[in-house]
């Protein structure tokens, strides 16, 4: 059976992911939380994305998916189409022992990619920033929320907003899966 497949999104109240191929805010929580879900895991992303972060995240197995057949980078994986990244995602994961392969962005990346998730770890950003990048609503007959924890910002850190981490469950068959 393939690894489910788990999204990690953070999201603005407007909908917004980012703006000129940047995060648009520091939360020290969620760069923790999402260094958490996706450690020892496959994590696709968008070329795009991948530029914003500029290299490979010890500990994972990045995929990056390009139509751009010269593309490469040391220490990342290339898939040409969504179905290879999937197939890479899942060969991978399986080798390195992971219970699901992650999709880290950007919003091209999410919005073909959505209709094979299982799970979205969402982290709802209390700011309303400009931006180009977005992230379109879970529709409610589809989606169930089984898990939200609120944090208020860390001023030591520098936090620029509250926020709270929240799960979403795939519904099948009128059941959200465990
Ligand atoms: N808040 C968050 O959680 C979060 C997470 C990740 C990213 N972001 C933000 O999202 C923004 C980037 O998102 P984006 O939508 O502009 O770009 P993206 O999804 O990261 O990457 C888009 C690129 O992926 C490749 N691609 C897309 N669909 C493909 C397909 N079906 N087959 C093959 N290749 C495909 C293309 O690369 P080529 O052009 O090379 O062919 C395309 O230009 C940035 O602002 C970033 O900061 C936010």
């Amino acid at each position: 059976m393939s690894l489910p497949l788990v999204f990690i999104v953070a999201v603005a109240k407007n909908g917004v992911i980012g703006g000129d191929n940047q995060l648009l805010w520091r939360l020290s929580g969620d760069l923790k939380r999402f260094k958490a879900l996706t450690m020892g895991k496959p994590m696709i992303m968008g070329r795009k994305t991948f530029d914003s972060i500029g290299k490979p995240l010890p500990g994972r197995e990045t995929i990056v998916v390009t139509r751009d057949p010269a593309w490469s980078h040391e220490g990342v994986h290339v898939a040409r189409d969504l179905d290879a990244a999937v197939a890479l995602a899942d060969q991978l994961g399986q080798a390195m022992g992971a219970s699901e392969a992650t999709v880290v962005g950007g919003a091209e990346i999410y919005r073909q990619l959505l209709p094979r998730a299982a799970r979205v770890e969402w982290t709802e950003v209390d700011l309303a920033p400009a931006g180009d990048a977005r992230f379109e609503r879970l529709d409610p007959r589809e989606w169930l929320e089984s898990a939200r924890e609120a944090h208020f910002r860390n001023l030591e850190a520098k936090d620029e907003a509250d926020y709270a981490f929240v799960t979403y469950q795939r519904i099948t068959n009128g059941l959200a899966p465990r």
